[in-house]
């Protein structure tokens, strides 16, 4: 008579569990994308992964040298081709925007030379639209995105201390970091704990509109508001590191 024990053991494990994940909501909706990352901000950013991309992929020597970036660079525009398509505004690449993401996520995943500059190739062809209706989904890794985080913030804290000329690379730095953190939104895999999932979402959404406030203050030319805003993102950063239990330093 052990099993009946033991079966009611795993129905109040089990139980809470599955009660959670129902509990647990669908991500809120996302504010007006043009309030967090303006259409054209995103689009010059296309321009240079673009034209980064070619630069990288001349040769195979160089494409040695310049994998990991190119790879963290197109998971990336895989993430802004998929907020593309899904933003609010009536921008040129809105057709072109959903397999221009798919287009950058083979790109990311390229194992090597010959892969990539075919990869490259489809995505510099990617355009004409998509037979596919785009939805928020899971189109590049956490781990790579993190690290485009990284990498964005450091330059943007750089660079905000020269707040007027760098205006326009600021502005689409922050911007990067709102997308980044809109899509990440629907990856939950790191959230161990189902009653969690909420407070993800949360904190994904506060990062987001930190950087969006950023964004913002930064093309209105407002100094002291947009180091605010930067404060402001700075916490979402340590908080979800802090409750998901991320170690960040290298
Ligand atoms: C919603 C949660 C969340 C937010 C907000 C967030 N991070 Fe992270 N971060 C993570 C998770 C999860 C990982 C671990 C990802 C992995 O290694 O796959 C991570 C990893 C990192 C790493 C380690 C990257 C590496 O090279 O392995 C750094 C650095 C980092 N984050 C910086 C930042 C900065 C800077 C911000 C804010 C601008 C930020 N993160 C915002 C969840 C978050």
């Amino acid at each position: 008579m052990k099993r009946v024990p033991r079966l009611y053991a795993m129905v109040a494990t089990i139980l809470p569990m599955v009660v959670a994940m129902a509990w647990a909501g669908d991500p809120p909706a996302a504010p007006p994308l043009s309030k967090v990352a303006p259409a054209a901000d995103l689009i010059k950013q296309v321009d240079l992964y673009v034209a980064g991309f070619r630069d990288g992929l001349v040769d195979e020597a160089t494409y040695a040298d310049k994998s990991r970036q190119i790879a963290k660079d197109a998971h990336t525009l895989a993430v802004v081709g998929l907020v593309l398509a899904m933003h609010d505004e009536n921008h040129p690449m809105k057709e072109a925007a959903l397999p221009l993401s798919r287009a950058a996520r083979q790109l990311a995943d390229a194992k090597d030379y010959p892969s990539a500059k075919k990869a490259f190739e489809e995505l510099t062809k990617a355009g004409g639209g998509s037979a596919q209706t785009p939805k928020w989904e899971k189109v590049a890794s956490l781990g790579q995105l993190m690290k485009q985080v990284t990498f964005v913030n450091n330059r943007l804290r750089r660079n905000m201390r020269r707040f007027e000329e760098r205006a326009d690379d600021n502005a689409r730095d922050a911007a990067i970091l709102a997308v980044i953190a809109q899509a990440v939104t629907f990856d939950t895999h790191e959230v161990k704990d189902p009653a969690q999932v909420d407070k993800w979402y949360e904190l994904c959404g506060q990062m987001r509109d930190a950087a969006g406030e950023l964004n913002a203050q930064i093309h209105a030319k407002d100094k002291t508001a947009a180091e605010a805003a930067l404060g402001k993102m700075g916490k979402s950063c340590d908080a979800c590191h802090a409750t998901f239990r991320v170690v960040t330093t290298p």
